[in-house]
């Protein structure tokens, strides 16, 4: 079936949640994590997932922002650091400013020129994504950008991936779904979309009842993709 619409997973996908603990690595101020910053992203990143599910299954909703602040305080404490209200500051401002991936605004440049529609759908508030594509310069790219506050409830419940649906009124069929998570992929192509995971770090896929279609290592074959299916 004809792809119409690219729907992009934002964190680790679009946006690389490792850079605010690697830029702050760079930084002279903050020595602490010259050598421990990648354990601190890890750890970040694992909680910040692992509670959206928690709340997600429990209904316990609250917004993204403060699920990964809930992780950073973990990550932090995980790394002796948690009496350092300087770098935690720090982090938490840079989560709003990450850094797109480089093959970002050309690939989605390239899906415009191929006349397809393109957004976003996350697990972050509309605050977040917003500052997000702001600073990524891409906004201009997308069509519509959709957070879960509207729903209520965290990815993978059915409801997130049904605001596709009611924001550009397409068919499952119709539509590839990109995230760097392999169980977002995986959910999806439970959904009925056509998936595509993106595997930066080569890492082994996820055992669940579904598997995403494709696997790319970065985001650049995605025009070409969508065009062949
Ligand atoms: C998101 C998280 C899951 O953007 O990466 O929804």
């Amino acid at each position: 079936m004809a792809i119409d619409t690219c729907i992009f997973d934002a964190y680790g996908t679009l946006f690389d949640v490792t850079a605010a603990a690697r830029q702050v690595a760079e930084d002279p101020a903050f020595p602490a994590l010259s050598d421990g910053w990648a354990k601190l992203a890890a750890d970040w990143r694992e909680k910040q997932l692992q509670y959206s599910w928690i709340r997600a299954i429990t209904g316990e909703h609250t917004e993204f922002w403060q699920v990964t602040n809930d992780a950073l305080d973990y990550a932090l404490e995980a790394s002796g650091l948690q009496g350092d209200v300087d770098l935690r500051d720090r982090l938490r401002k840079l989560y709003w400013e990450l850094s797109a991936y480089p093959e970002v605004p050309d690939m989605l440049g390239a899906l415009k020129d191929a006349e397809l529609a393109t957004g976003i759908l996350s697990n972050g508030s509309p605050e977040m994504l917003q500052s997000a594509v702001q600073s990524a310069g891409v906004g201009r790219l997308l069509d519509h950008v959709l957070s879960v506050e509207s729903v209520g409830v965290f990815k993978p419940a059915t409801k997130v991936y049904d605001l596709v649906n009611r924001a550009f009124g397409c068919q499952a069929g119709n539509v590839l779904f990109v995230s760097s998570n392999g169980w977002d992929a995986a959910a999806a192509t439970g959904y009925g979309f056509a998936t595509v995971w993106v595997n930066r770090a080569s890492v082994p896929m996820d055992r669940l009842p579904w598997t995403p279609q494709h696997v790319l290592e970065d985001l650049s074959g995605i025009p070409d993709l969508a065009a062949s299916l």
